[in-house]
């Protein structure tokens, strides 16, 4: 047998040699993000000391994601979602000045190719157990001025806390729908309020909530995307100001400014707008749009539905 006088291989040689593997990488910025990767993945592995048992875990864990993700269902950004990266990497991608409105995560029940509809025209395209919400406001340039031909992309889970996108039955356009502001910026739209909803849990991401006494629930709140020429498109939610779990959002997506109050109306008010009986909710929130061109465009979630 061969006597040797070199030092056993260390954690740290192991992570230095595959950072070096990478620095013949002719694409900087794949070299830049290749070698930070390699750095911060073998730093977490070497920080916690992780055990074999839990490589082999965390490799389960990946094989889940992989089978149980679907047309329907993409389980990678609800990992992304759930440790709040999807939130970062919009926070730093789409900083905005005073005054416009925030962006926040898209998640993953927007289905692009909502039908059209008309200047307060109500989302339902079924009977729902929800109040009645009407929803009005203006788009406007960050200066003010009034957006017209602005458009506004909306998606919402009904009472029963489910997206259309996540039913088998029912019509698949039922509370969502695409509307184009007036001449002076003004929309308006006819919804349900909405409700606080477990993201969907049945999966990894719902055994690691559990693992870690996390609860699964999303306030309550509309999602938009709000599209118009010569601005950035911004990808928001109205929040209901008086949901349960503000403070505790399970994809870290609140923001102050973006809480809206809905008024208790009763079937009496004159300002009952028609097609609305009974008890109803209105929500008036303006849409403040930065100058620029379009963005990055939304992100593809593989979605064929
Ligand atoms: C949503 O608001 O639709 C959502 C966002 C992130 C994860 C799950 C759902
Ligand atoms: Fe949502």
């Amino acid at each position: 047998m061969t006597e040797t006088s070199s030092a056993p291989i260390t954690p740290a040689d192991i992570t230095e040699a595959v950072i070096r593997r990478y620095d013949a990488c002719p694409d900087p910025r794949l070299r830049e993000i290749m070698q930070a990767f390699v750095g911060h993945l073998h730093g977490f592995v070497t920080e916690v000391g992780l055990t074999p048992e839990e490589w082999a875990a965390a490799i389960r864990i990946l094989t889940d994601t992989g089978h149980i993700t679907d047309a329907r269902r993409q389980e990678f950004i609800l990992w992304s979602d759930s440790m709040g990266v999807s939130m970062l990497v919009d926070a730093i991608a789409n900083r905005v000045p005073a005054g416009a409105t925030e962006s926040t995560v898209l998640g993953p029940f927007y289905v692009p190719g909502s039908p059209p509809r008309g200047y307060g025209e109500s989302m339902l395209d079924e009977d729902s157990v929800g109040t009645p919400a009407y929803v009005y406001g203006r788009v406007l340039s960050l200066d003010g001025t009034p957006i017209a031909g602005a458009e506004l992309d909306l998606w919402q889970n009904d009472a029963d806390m489910l997206y259309a996108v996540q039913k088998e039955e029912g019509p698949e356009d039922h509370l969502r729908g695409r509307y184009l502001t007036r001449e002076d910026g003004s929309f308006a739209f006819v919804a349900v309020r909405p409700v606080p909803y477990p993201i969907p849990n049945d999966g990894p991401v719902g055994r690691m909530l559990d693992a870690t006494a996390r609860h699964p629930w999303r306030p309550a709140h509309i999602h938009a995307i709000v599209r118009a020429p010569g601005h950035r498109t911004t990808v928001t939610h109205f929040f209901d100001e008086e949901s349960e779990y503000l403070d505790s959002d399970t994809v870290f997506a609140v923001k102050p400014s973006l809480l809206r109050r809905f008024v208790e109306r009763d079937a009496d008010d004159p300002e009952r707008p028609p097609g609305i009986e009974g008890p109803w909710v209105s929500m008036e929130s303006d849409v403040v749009l930065v100058p620029g061109d379009g963005g990055a465009p939304i992100v593809d979630q593989g979605r064929t539905a």
